[in-house]
């Protein structure tokens, strides 16, 4: 365990937010970590991190950063496979493809670590992690004991867990055990992801379909649309997409017909609500592109608030982020919320 004081954490978030802490603990077992939960001399709050790729510290951080750095892939048996907290998520998805395990292979690309992935629930492509979770392993920082939660426990639902709601701060994952397919799962339905595959692979390419070919493509797809967090700074998707009710959808809708706006692209999600893209709806109140500070955004997806100066302050995004909620809510009466958190 190492124990580093005042740190700057510009290189441990994907935002690449100057802020610092007054305590940093690296720790790459779960010993280490049960030994830093109960150490009465680190600086309350405690605050886990791991990649620090969906989160925007807004301020100077006044207790505990633990930085896990648990890493480890292993096969357990034939349809599961355990990843400590700490590998890189997409480290994991190349795994599995090199292994020809079918899994995760939409998600590839996607920024963070495992552990957070089980925490945020992350989807892309028509698949969602949870669909791919068995159990979840963590240490409750309450007594420092280690725990194994069954996925059926973890509440998940679009973009959200049980450890964002009543167990936030509860635990700390630290790996998770995912079911795995040797058998041919693929998912192509979401958007064009099959014609991306036919037009990279050729006609005969369902037929000999491999997880490493659907992870090239969705890759190579989002590349086109999303910001490398290597370059510029960002959280990924800084909004959820939101679920409206059937009247707000259809006062959308009319909204696009009298100005000329084109199809709402929509999803109904049933129980009388529609999933509208967030980007579309930003996009209609004229957002792309534009400037807060050094703050942008994303010009190509503007779901994305990126760190365009590689400047930008929080202040920057924070108010930006107002902005672009409050000029949907007052142009489309939709109410967007945060997929990022505030720290
Ligand atoms: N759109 C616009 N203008 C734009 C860009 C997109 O109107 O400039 C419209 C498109 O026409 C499309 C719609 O927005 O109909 C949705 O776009 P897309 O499917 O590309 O992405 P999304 O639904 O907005 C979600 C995830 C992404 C994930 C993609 C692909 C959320 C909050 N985001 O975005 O996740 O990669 O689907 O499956 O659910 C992330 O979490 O960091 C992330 C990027």
């Amino acid at each position: 365990m190492k124990i580093s004081w005042d740190i700057d954490l510009g290189g441990m978030n994907t935002f690449r937010m100057r802020v610092r802490c007054r305590c940093l603990v690296e720790y790459d077992n779960v010993e280490e970590l049960r030994d830093a939960l109960s150490d009465p001399s680190l600086p309350r709050p405690l605050f886990p991190i791991g990649g620090g790729s969906n989160l925007l510290f807004t301020k100077d951080f006044p207790g505990t950063v633990l930085h896990g750095t648990i890493k480890g892939i292993k096969k357990l048996d034939s349809g599961r496979v355990y990843a400590g907290a700490g590998v890189v998520w997409d480290d994991f998805c190349a795994w599995c493809a090199d292994n020809d395990l079918w899994g995760p292979e939409n998600l590839s690309y996607i920024p963070g670590e495992v552990g957070a992935s089980a925490v945020q629930n992350i989807g892309a492509y028509g698949r969602e992690v949870c669909e791919l979770i068995s159990s979840v392993e963590c240490v409750d920082t309450r007594d420092a004991a280690a725990i194994s939660i069954p996925a059926a426990d973890c509440r998940y639902a679009y973009r959200d867990s049980i450890f964002k709601k009543e167990w936030k701060g509860r635990y700390i994952v630290t790996g998770v055990i995912f079911k795995v397919s040797e058998t041919p799962d693929p998912v192509l339905d979401y958007g064009h992801v099959r014609e991306a595959v036919i037009e990279r692979f050729g006609a005969g390419a369902l037929e000999k379909l491999t997880p490493a070919m659907v992870r090239e493509t969705v890759t190579a797809i989002r590349k086109t649309k999303l910001p490398d967090v290597a370059d510029l700074g960002s959280a990924g998707s800084f909004f959820r997409n939101p679920y409206v009710s059937k009247e707000i959808f259809e006062s959308i809708r009319n909204i696009a017909e009298t100005e000329g706006l084109g199809p709402v692209p929509h999803f109904d999600v049933g129980e009388g609500l529609v999933k509208v893209p967030a980007a579309w709806l930003i996009d209609k109140c004229g957002w792309k592109g534009r400037a807060n500070g050094g703050a942008a955004v994303y010009e190509k997806q503007p779901l994305v608030i990126v760190n365009r100066s590689g400047e930008a302050s929080p202040e920057d995004v924070v108010s930006l982020a107002a902005r672009v909620q409050a000029s949907v809510k007052e142009k489309f009466g939709a109410n967007l919320e945060r997929e990022v958190e505030y720290v």
